[in-house]
């Protein structure tokens, strides 16, 4: 039989919340209540391709590497679930743009493995959630929970130009010939990371063979400052 589960259960975070800032980067472990519960659900269902479109016939996405998306819409948020997010967002407000936020009110992560042995230069290309050039206080911020247990690599920071994204057709590049990593936010299990994202930044993995038998899984969410142009 197939299960039916809450949102605001399966999704409610830890009575208490220790942020920790680092280095411009907010830290929260243990992060999630029900983290194994979350991690059950994302290891027992299909993942749908993302950016796949097999009419262009030029991605390497299904050949070289999987580069699939969960999107779960919450159609019907609740008092919980404001509360919850605005318990984030008070975190956020500290260091960042003190107003309201706006998000998608969705449940989103990122899944990701490869199929062929890829060499370690190769990593997820930069990109930017908001302009570069933003002041970190009006940046959109983006919100990342670390939910696999390999607990490889993480997200890399980078110095540099902003150069065109062909990540449609290629997700992963020799970053290192372009750009410069400033830093590696560490990636951990159920640890969840705040940032601006107006600097250039992509998903690092410094072994693939170790996610030769599993995902990499990373929840995604953008807060957005209202009444701010990004
Ligand atoms: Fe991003």
């Amino acid at each position: 039989m197939n299960k039916v589960y809450s949102n605001d259960e399966l999704y409610r975070l830890n009575p208490v919340l220790k942020p920790e800032m680092r280095d411009g980067v907010i830290y929260i472990d243990d992060f999630y209540e029900n983290a194994e519960d979350i991690y059950d659900m994302i290891t027992t269902r299909p993942y749908p391709l993302w950016k796949y479109n097999a009419e262009e016939g030029e991605t390497r996405n299904g050949i070289d590497y999987y580069d699939c998306r969960i999107v779960d819409k919450n159609g019907h948020p609740t008092r919980e679930y404001f509360n919850e997010h605005n318990r984030i967002l008070d975190i956020c407000r500290r260091y960042w743009w003190k107003g309201e936020y706006t998000w998608d009110m969705i449940y989103e992560f990122n899944c990701f493995k490869p199929i062929k042995e890829m060499a370690n230069e190769l990593q997820h290309y930069p990109h930017i959630d908001s302009a570069l050039g933003t002041p970190d206080a009006n940046s959109v911020l983006n919100f990342l929970v670390y939910m696999d247990k390999v607990e490889d690599g993480g997200t890399a920071v980078y110095g540099g130009e902003w150069i065109t994204n062909d990540e449609n057709i290629n997700l992963l590049y020799p970053v290192e010939e372009r750009f410069k990593i400033e830093k590696v936010i560490e990636h951990k299990f159920n640890r969840a990371v705040i940032f601006p994202g107006n600097c250039m930044h992509g998903a690092y993995i410094n072994d693939y063979s170790k996610y030769k038998d599993d995902w990499r899984f990373t929840q995604v969410t953008f807060y957005k400052p209202i009444n701010y142009e990004n």
